[in-house]
């Protein structure tokens, strides 16, 4: 029997735990738009990522999206992760959203949608154009009757590294990157509420073998086309966001880690290009992940005889908490921004 996400929690006056429920994923993205800012869409895979998130967050008053990928709901079960979330709306006052991250199945969807989550992702971009559309169409056509938006992907996050023939001049079509006139047709056909951009950007901790940089150039023409299809001001995502700090790799191999000297990420100039293009939603695992490592490794590291998860996993938080509040207030540009 599945757990509905039942955020309108029971409390009597006078206690702290609120009775709000979930903000609508549709209802960040309307006002993130229109006060031209980006909404962080933070992984989440236990209490700990989630206390960081919510923690940062709730002291610089910014908007949140939570986001649960397959793995995370293998890893903590889904059951666990709805009464982690309900805890996190109850304890606090920002608008918070649940989003299902690169959701691969029909199946999986709906269980989300059924659940309660306020938005999913099908990814179905390893697919030709049509089945992609398909795929997609179907999702929406059970997600819109249940509340629910859906954000769909086209193109591949391959990195930089594979399109540089693409770069500059025109916008070649059936390469990885995401084509501006294709983007339009398959908004259209597909009926999804926002769409996931292939313009460079890649998953994980070495996304760019040379050069770091995104195809901005590219973004704004896919915004350009939407807009003038008369789609509006339409939300695009930006998958592989994470800027993947030298400091925290730098740290974990100084801790016994071993990432090596070739890891890069997304500049965050870039970043703040693509929010001010009108990426609404901005994805970000990696760099959590590296926190939160680079955080156990030093305490681990230099004591070696403690055993007390609570005494490594405190200050590994804490790193999570400041590198989300670094994004929300300096990057994307959504701190004071919950309340209005
Ligand atoms: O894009 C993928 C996210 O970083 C989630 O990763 O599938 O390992 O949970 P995961
Ligand atoms: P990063 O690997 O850059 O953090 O990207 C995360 C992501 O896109 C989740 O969907
Ligand atoms: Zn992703």
């Amino acid at each position: 029997m599945p757990a509905r996400l039942n955020l309108a929690v029971d409390c009597a006056p006078g206690k702290r735990v609120r009775t709000m429920p979930l903000t609508h994923t549709r209802d960040l993205f309307s006002k993130a738009l229109k006060g031209k800012y980006a909404l962080g869409a933070f992984n989440v895979n236990n209490m700990e990522l989630l206390q960081a998130i919510i923690e940062a967050c709730e002291e610089e008053k910014a908007p949140v999206m939570l986001q649960i990928s397959k793995g995370a709901r293998q890893y903590a079960n889904p059951v666990y992760l709805k009464k982690l979330i309900e805890a996190a709306v109850s304890l606090s006052t920002i608008p918070i959203a649940v989003h299902l991250d690169h959701g691969d199945t029909f199946e999986l969807c709906k269980e989300c949608i059924d659940e309660g989550f306020t938005s999913v992702m099908i990814d179905a971009s390893h697919e030709p154009f049509e089945k992609n559309v398909e795929i997609c169409r179907k999702v929406v056509d059970y997600a819109h009757k249940h509340n629910c938006v859906v954000e769909g992907e086209l193109g591949h996050l391959v990195g930089a590294q594979f399109d540089e023939g693409e770069e500059g001049g025109g916008f070649s079509s059936g390469g990885h990157y995401t084509h501006p006139e294709e983007a339009v047709k398959f908004v259209r056909e597909s009926g999804v509420d926002s769409l996931a951009v292939a313009i460079g950007n890649s998953h994980g901790a070495y996304k760019f073998a040379g050069e770091q940089h995104l195809d901005l150039e590219r973004l704004k023409a896919i915004k350009a086309s939407l807009m003038d299809a008369g789609l509006g001001d339409y939300p695009l995502v930006l998958h592989g966001a994470s800027s993947v700090p030298k400091d925290l790799a730098a740290q974990i191999n100084k801790y016994g880690g071993n990432m090596g000297e070739n890891t890069a990420g997304v500049p965050e100039s870039d970043i703040e290009v693509a929010r001010r293009t009108g990426c609404t939603k901005v994805n970000i695992d990696t760099d959590l992940r590296m926190a939160m490592t680079a955080g156990i490794r030093k305490v681990l590291w230099e004591n070696p005889k403690e055993f007390d998860p609570r005494k490594y996993l405190a200050p590994a938080r804490k790193m999570v908490k400041e590198l989300v509040r670094h994004k929300v207030k300096n990057v994307l540009c959504c701190a004071g921004r919950a309340f209005d």
